[in-house]
């Protein structure tokens, strides 16, 4: 199966949100790209969080994806992961997935450019526009923790919409999400959270993870499922807990930075909160919902 972005449409955006210029498929190169939605800022640790969350992910679920594709995967299919980040998402299942093509898509070019498999291409482009591609191109479209990018009212009336014009009928969508509260918070990780809540207000975020009911609002969806894992954060549970925990900790610092600059809390005491939360997490047996949905095109 072909992996050329032939299929690009137009370079043309439609919406008037975000500072992204334009993006070129043939060199990958990000002209610009000022993502205010994404909260937490691109830079190495971000890097190595994502990875990580990845491989605890994919242990926790024992699978890249949960929608009923391992078929269309290993015969050969069309292949999206819009905010793929550095790519880890794509790499893996298309070192796996010969026959078929991946392409990843993110609004900062933080994945390789010319070291990748064959069937893995990676496009620049904001996913609050017009996508790139022709409609009912692909068989599976993949969002991971794409859930603090958009505002509600982008998730529900350009992305989610742009997804399922792109996806063939009978193509399966799936959106995997860590829920916005802790199971088993200690005082320290409750406020946090409520913070966090405030915040996201003020951005216009979506208050609560994408589930199957934001997706059975969706006429053109059939087949909706989700499954809800339970990590653990801290060392309480073994290696993936500690792992999971510091994909978590190693984000917390910019929350001092952005929510005192809100001036949500003096930086002092968002310090002190956030120094206390390793031992909470781990002395409380805390735990993250991680969610995914999907669902299926219909035919007609
Ligand atoms: C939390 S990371 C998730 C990365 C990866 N999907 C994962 O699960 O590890 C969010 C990603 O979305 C990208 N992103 C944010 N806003 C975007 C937009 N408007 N269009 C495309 N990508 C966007 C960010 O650059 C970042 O790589």
């Amino acid at each position: 199966m072909g992996n050329k972005l032939s299929l690009v449409r137009n370079k043309k955006r439609i919406g008037n949100s975000g500072n992204v210029k334009n993006f070129d498929t043939e060199t990958n190169h990000s002209h610009s790209s000022n993502n205010e939605f994404y909260t937490v800022p691109v830079r190495f640790e971000e890097f190595e969080r994502l990875k990580i969350k990845h491989f605890v992910i994919k242990t926790v679920f024992e699978e890249n994806f949960s929608a009923p594709i391992k078929d269309l995967l290993i015969n050969g299919c069309r292949v999206l992961d819009i905010g793929c980040g550095p790519g880890t998402w794509i790499l893996d299942l298309s070192s796996v997935y010969t026959q078929s093509s991946f392409v990843g898509l993110d609004i900062s070019l933080m994945f390789p450019s010319q070291i990748k498999p064959n069937n893995a291409d990676f496009v620049v482009a904001d996913a609050r526009n017009e996508l790139p591609f022709e409609s009912n191109y692909f068989d599976y479209i993949h969002l991971g923790d794409m859930g603090y990018c958009f505002t509600e009212y982008e998730f529900d009336h350009v992305v989610i919409p742009e997804c399922i014009r792109i996806l063939k009928p009978g193509g399966w969508f799936e959106s995997q999400e860590t829920r916005r509260f802790i199971n088993n918070s200690g005082p320290c990780s409750e406020k946090l959270v409520s913070l966090g809540e405030e915040f996201l207000k003020t951005l216009e975020i979506k208050p609560s993870a994408y589930s199957q009911n934001d997706l059975k609002k969706n006429p053109n969806m059939t087949n909706i499922k989700e499954y809800v894992k339970q990590i653990p954060l801290g060392s309480w549970g073994g290696k993936i807990g500690e792992e999971f925990a510091e994909t978590f900790l190693i984000a917390l610092p910019y929350f001092v930075e952005r929510d005192t600059e809100e001036n949500y809390l003096p930086f002092e005491e968002m310090n002190e909160l956030i120094n206390k939360i390793p031992l909470e997490i781990s002395e409380c047996n805390s735990s993250v919902d991680c969610v995914r949905t999907f669902g299926q095109k219909k035919y007609s």
